[in-house]
C-alpha cells in the first residue's frame, strides 16, 4: 500500500489544483464526457484517493457518460439502477425535495455502504443550498493520539434516518429496518489511509458502551469532523461535477428556502442497496413520497 501525498505525478498528466480557499478537494480541468488511457486514469485516481474528493466544472455530459466517467474511480451502478437518480426540489422525477440533510455516508446501515457518489448540477440558482463535505481521513488524523488508539478496535451499529434533525437511534427505527455494524475506523481502499466512520445521522450507538457513555464520544468525535477546518462547502454552479468517496467523505445540505436545484446523482458501489435489502423495495416508494411532501 502507498500513501498518496501528493500531486505531482497527477498534475503532470492533468491541470489539477487544490480547490481555492477549501479545507479539502481537488479541483481538476478536463473534459470527461471525452475518453481517458490507462495512465490518465490511473492520474484521475491518484487524485480522487489523495482528498477523497475531485471537482470538474464545466462540463456537459449525459446520464451515461457521468455513469462512465464516474467508472473510472470506483464499479458506477448501471444506467438503470434506481441508486443513479434525480435530487431535485422542483423537478416531478426528483427525490429528496427540500429538506435538511445532515452529515451522512449513504446507506451506512447497509453491509456494503455505498464506496463513492457523483452529483452533477444540471439546474442550480444562484445562492441555492451549498452541499458540505466533511474529510473522515483528516478528521481522524486530527485527533489526539489516544483517542485513535482507543477507537481503533470498536464498532458501531448504523440505521437508516427516521429522526432527520438529529441522530437516528435504534429506537427510532421502524420495526422492518435494516442497520449494519462497521468498524469506528475504515481503511481507504488502495492506501490504508484510516477514516472515522460514524456520522451525525445515522450512527445510533458504539458496540460496548452504554448509550450515555456512546453518546459522549461520538460528540468527541463529532466535534473534530464537523470543525470548520474540516469541511468544504462547495456552492454550485450549472456544469459542476463533484466525486467523492463515500466511505472517507461525508455529506449534507441545508434545507432548501429557495431557488431551483437540480442535480443528476450517480452512484458507485459493488452492491446496489436492493441487491444487499431485496425485501426493502418500499423505501424508493418513499424517498418519492417524502420528495412530494
Ligand atoms: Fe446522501
Amino acid at each position: 500500500m502507498s500513501e498518496v501525498t501528493d500531486m505531482s505525478d497527477s498534475s503532470a498528466v492533468f491541470d489539477a489544483k487544490p480547490i481555492a480557499g477549501a479545507a479539502f478537494g481537488i479541483e481538476v480541468a478536463t473534459d470527461l464526457s471525452g475518453t481517458f488511457s490507462e495512465p490518465e486514469k490511473e492520474a484521475l485516481r491518484a487524485l480522487y484517493r489523495r482528498d477523497g474528493l475531485l471537482l470538474f466544472r464545466g462540463q456537459k455530459l449525459s446520464k451515461s457518460q457521468q455513469i462512465a466517467a464516474c467508472d473510472i474511480f470506483a464499479p458506477a451502478l448501471p444506467e438503470d439502477a434506481i441508486e443513479n437518480f434525480i435530487v431535485s426540489n422542483v423537478e416531478e422525477d426528483g427525490v429528496l425535495g427540500d429538506r435538511e440533510l445532515l452529515f451522512h455516508n449513504d446507506v451506512p446501515f447497509v453491509p456494503a455502504p455505498f464506496l463513492g457518489g457523483a452529483l452533477y448540477a444540471l439546474e442550480v440558482d444562484a445562492g441555492v443550498s451549498t452541499t458540505r463535505f466533511a474529510n473522515a481521513m483528516s478528521g481522524f488524523e486530527a485527533l489526539p493520539d489516544d483517542m485513535q488508539r482507543r477507537i481503533e478496535p470498536m464498532n458501531a451499529i448504523h440505521v437508516r434516518a427516521r429522526a432527520f434533525t438529529r441522530r437516528s437511534k435504534l429506537s427510532d427505527c421502524e420495526p422492518q429496518d435494516n442497520c449494519a455494524v462497521h468498524a469506528l475506523v475504515g481503511m481507504q481502499e488502495d492506501t490504508g489511509r484510516p477514516y472515522m466512520f460514524a456520522c451525525m445521522d445515522m450512527t445510533a450507538q458504539v458496540i460496548g458502551l452504554s448509550e450515555p457513555d456512546s453518546d459522549a464520544l461520538l460528540e468527541q468525535l463529532f466535534a473534530t469532523l464537523y470543525a470548520p477546518e474540516n469541511i468544504y462547502e462547495h456552492s454550485w454552479q450549472a456544469g459542476d461535477l463533484v466525486i467523492w468517496d463515500n466511505l472517507a467523505i461525508q455529506h449534507a445540505r441545508s434545507e432548501i428556502v429557495s431557488g431551483r436545484r437540480t442535480l443528476q446523482r450517480v452512484t458507485m458501489g459493488k452492491w446496489g442497496y436492493w441487491e444487499q435489502c431485496p425485501v426493502d423495495l418500499p423505501t424508493f416508494d418513499e424517498l418519492h413520497e417524502q420528495a412530494a411532501e
